[in-house]
């Protein structure tokens, strides 16, 4: 088959088609649990089932009507974490539940303690966190310091659909005659409501051309959480939406229900790419988490109720007064599996944080390259093409770190292997970057060209690797190459073969300047429904692609960073990019946010798509610069550097056919500014690199929304068009056309805040109109910090690896300051092992500054200096500055002073990074 032309994959040429992808009145479990729900459903736990185990506390819950038994066992897990599982009793079969998602837990034994009669009071854990387990009807309640938290099933929207003999197998036994009953009873009552048997979707279900036969029957399941007192939701990506979750009681739920939608609607709530299905909620004094560990599409439905006060009017002369708190109802459903819930209990942000990665595991720890800006393009298109645009950027005097190769670069889109026409000696391609000190990103997707003699296709058909089809034949569907077939990536030796395919001597010219990209891998299959894989294709174990669909790109990209890191035995650290992923993709690498628009508000949009990804664990993540469909207009462009500057991932990317944006190609001034937001991302890498360091070993997110860092105050919690790096920097991305003034939201009373340009400052808890220019990058240094920086930008990172450091000191309203600098080899994994890597601190109080060590461990020598230290905030003029060395020797220092911006700046100074010093400043 030939590869398909571009108008034959047309689905990928225009805006979203709405016949093409479905809402919640399309999908069939939804409804469904709508419809049944909307009736009586009780659920009774049986406590007279309790047994307490070593790891669990078990008991049986029946469904009033079907009788149904379910088995429910809850557990105490270490750091504050509750998990309910919920299973039928006897399944017919094993009922899918996620594997390789969750680290290994350590449990915590639940204490069972008084309760009546009607109910069951577990406890445990280190701080006063009790269980309460209502027996009718069925509820559970989170309670903590006396108030409860989170109520589980309060609403009685606890939904479970028993797996069923298909009739045409069945004699039919008592349980099954139950389960129709139930079952028949639904049917009847849609019936009333003039549906057809076939729109409940039990056994198949239509949409559009398509129809999903489903082997296993109706498999649903779902539950509610009512969480007092909170009005702020976040989480549960991927959605373009805001930041802060809103009510779906007159909309569509949220779906979690991983997607290839090019040009993805904004502010919709339709699945895309990836799925976390874990949120979090906030408010004055307590964060908490939930996580819904489901692989099966999932929707979130959000309703919050404000807080209301009600007089009583008939309880004598004077009018009692009640304050009912606000809630917010959640609702998860999923198509298949069982339920499998994490409450995460906080009570503070950095504990959630904490929480999530103790079950998911932290934001791994890049390459430093891989902090640089990324040049991407679909495509540069040969060989000559990525000298040119490498040369450029010397040319034009700005720094980068990466090229990259989209689909052309293969030889008819068979991964692995290079189009020798356009790329006739990959490895001299590699040697000119490597000279560089530069790397290169190819593009490797799941799917294979169904191609005999693609050595890849005939190895994977012969071992049996690819997804099945419900017949037992390898899956096919088109993609890129034409006929593909889908490798089954949930297969371990899948992954272990795949990752060998990474290994020097198996990627023909492939060297360790190289690295992957992993795309299509929701995975997008063109003619497939909603443009994926058919949910009864049959994976690894007899799972069906429903069970797991919202994984399969995370185990691409666990697998392709596998192989990176095999290929040097270990030693090096993998860079791989994913389009899809799952909770823990974290553990692999970076995402990005997709197909997005060369439009303005898609800038504004990946502001809050970052930051949901940020708190949900996926740290490392970024969103196409400029935009990847359409042209921007200069502006949008420059606009676009400036954020991309101060984000975690930081590429230019455009589809093919778009006009060439290589950052000179706009016109001198635009060059211009580009240059400077490149560059001033490149003096920010000290910076940078320390926060992801952070998020690997202490789970804070690198981009935090406002409301992480300024827990106790209302204002922040709805703030998403700024954001802060870490603790100390406040970034205000421009993204409106014609901007020439923006009103910036400075938080915390206490706080003191310093334009990091002009020095200006201002007291914290206000906002500020800031004028900008088409060159300002609202950037606001929070006072009490200590940013380290390089003093100049290279041409790459791995130009700058000796290069001099600054310090930038805010100081507080006290007078002090405090910031971390990490550094390592920023490539191996000798951090880890030889514990070979630098963590120094820097306080400044008293008016003097100190270097000292922040983790002994820790053993990296640095040939760095520290050169330049600016002091802002200092409010008179020094006498004198001396530098103060380990060794006892005093040495004088030039500075100058500003009076007006009350900053202090020395220069020329030579004080080893790696080792303790003081400078007093008199
Ligand atoms: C879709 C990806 O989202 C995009 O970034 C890429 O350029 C194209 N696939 C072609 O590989």
């Amino acid at each position: 088959m030939e590869t398909p032309g571009k108008e034959e994959i047309s689905v990928e040429d225009e805006a979203v088609d709405k016949t093409i992808f479905k809402d919640c009145s399309n999908i069939t479990f939804y409804r469904r649990q709508k419809q049944q729900l909307s009736k009586n459903n009780t659920y009774r736990a049986l406590l007279d089932t309790v047994t307490t185990g070593e790891d669990s506390t078990k008991f049986q819950i029946i469904n009033e009507v079907t009788k149904i038994p379910l088995l429910a066992e809850v557990y105490g897990v270490e750091r504050n974490i509750f998990r309910l599982k919920i299973n039928e009793k006897t399944p017919l079969k094993p009922r899918y539940e996620v594997p390789d998602v969750i680290n290994k837990l350590n449990t915590v034994r639940l204490i069972s303690c008084s309760g009546d009669t009607g109910s069951l009071i577990l406890a445990g854990g280190e701080r006063d966190l009790k269980c309460h387990i209502i027996a009718n009807p069925f509820k559970i309640e989170l309670i903590s310091e006396e108030e409860v938290v989170i109520s589980i099933n309060s609403l009685s929207q606890l939904y479970f659909e028993h797996l069923q003999i298909p009739h045409k197998h069945r004699a039919t036994t008592e349980k099954e005659e139950r389960v129709s009953a139930g079952a028949s009873q639904l049917k009847k009552r849609i019936k009333k409501g003039k549906e057809s048997q076939e729109d409940l979707g039990l056994w198949e279900e239509k949409f559009g051309n398509f129809v999903d036969i489903k082997a296993n029957g109706p498999t649903s399941i779902g539950l509610d959480f009512s969480l007092h007192g909170f009005e702020h939701l976040y989480g549960i990506p991927q959605h373009a939406e805001s930041h802060r979750l809103k009510n779906t009681k007159d909309g569509d739920a949220y779906r979690l229900y991983n997607l290839d939608i090019y040009g993805y609607q904004i502010y919709s709530k339709t699945g895309i790419y990836g799925s976390v299905p874990y949120l979090l909620a906030h408010k004055l004094g307590r964060t908490i988490g939930i996580f819904w560990l489901n692989a099966s599409e999932t929707l979130v439905e959000v309703n919050t109720e404000p807080a209301v006060e009600y007089t009583f009017t008939q309880m004598g002369p004077t009018a009692a007064k009640q304050k009912v708190r606000p809630r917010t109802d959640v609702c998860w459903m999923s198509e298949s599996g069982i339920i499998d819930v994490f409450l995460l209990t906080g009570p503070t942000p950095s504990d959630v944080f904490k929480q999530y990665s103790y079950l998911t595991g932290t934001q791994a720890m890049p390459p430093l390259f891989s902090l640089g800006y990324h040049q991407c393009r679909w495509n540069y298109e040969d060989e000559q093409d990525v000298k040119a645009v490498d040369a450029g950027f010397d040319e034009h005097d700005i720094p980068y770190d990466v090229m990259w190769l989209d689909i052309e670069h293969t030889e008819g889109k068979r991964y692995f292997i290079w189009d020798k026409k356009r790329f006739p000696n990959p490895k001299r391609m590699q040697e000119l970057l490597r000279n560089k000190k530069r790397k290169l990103v190819v593009i490797s997707d799941p799917h294979i060209k169904v191609d005999p003699d693609y050595s890849v296709y005939a190895k994977a058909k012969e071992q049996g690797f690819f997804v099945k089809n419900p017949e037992g034949g390898d899956f096919e569907g088109i993609c890129w190459p034409g006929l593909s077939s889908y490798l089954d990536f949930t297969n371990p030796k899948v992954r272990e073969w795949y990752s060998g395919l990474f290994a020097f001597s198996a990627y023909q010219e492939s060297t360790d300047i190289l690295f992957i990209w992993n795309d299509m891998n929701e995975p997008s299959v063109f003619k497939g429904p909603e443009l994926t894989m058919q949910k009864n294709a049959i994976h690894h174990g007899g799972w069906e692609h429903r069970e797991l669909h919202n994984t399969y790109g995370f185990y691409q990209q666990m697998a392709t960073a596998e192989g990176l890191t095999q290929r040097s035995e270990g030693k090096e650290r993998p860079f791989v990019l994913s389009r899809s992923f799952f909770s823990g993709s974290q553990k692999y690498g970076a995402v990005w946010t997709g197909d997005n628009m060369a439009e303005w508000s898609y800038l504004k949009i990946s502001l809050p798509m970052l930051l949901t990804l940020s708190i949900t664990g996926i740290s490392f993540c970024g969103a196409d610069v400029g935009g990847f469909i359409g042209n921007p207009e200069a502006e949008l462009l420059v606009r676009w550097y400036q954020a991309g500057a101060y984000q975690p991932f930081f590429r230019g990317h455009a589809t093919m056919n778009t006009k060439r944006r290589e950052p000179w190609l706009l016109g001198e001034e635009h060059t211009r500014f580009i240059r400077e937001a490149i560059r001033e991302r490149y003096t920010l890498l000290p910076y940078l690199y320390s926060l992801f360091y952070c998020a690997h070993v202490a789970s804070e997110p690198v981009m935090r929304p406002l409301w992480v860092e300024f827990p106790d105050e209302l204002e922040a919690f709805d703030v998403e068009d700024e954001y802060m790096l870490g603790n100390a920097l406040l970034v205000h991305p421009v993204t409106e056309p014609r901007t020439t003034m923006i009103d910036v939201f400075l938080p915390g009373p206490n706080e003191t805040w310093y334009d990091s340009k002009t020095f200006a400052h201002w007291k914290g808890g206000c906002t500020v109109k800031i004028p900008v220019a088409l060159e300002t990058i609202p950037v606001f240094q929070r006072g009490g910090s200590v940013v380290p920086v390089k003093t100049t930008a290279g041409k790459s990172t791995g130009w700058m690896a000796n290069s001099p450091f600054g310090l930038r000191v805010a100081l507080s309203t006290k007078g002090s300051a405090m910031g971390e600098l990490y550094l390592d080899d920023g490539h191996s994994f000798q951090y880890l092992h030889q514990k070979q890597f630098l963590h120094r601190k820097f306080s400044f109080c008293s008016s003097v500054l100190t270097n000292r060590c922040a983790d002994e461990k820790g053993h990296y020598p640095s040939k760095c200096v520290v050169e330049q230290i600016l002091v802002l905030g200092f409010r008179k003029k020094p006498t004198s500055v001396i530098t103060h060395s380990s060794d006892g020797k005093d040495q004088p220092v030039a500075f100058t002073y500003c009076a007006r911006t009350c900053a202090l700046s020395l220069e020329r100074l030579s004080l080893d990074v790696d080792a303790d010093w003081e400078v007093h400043v008199r």
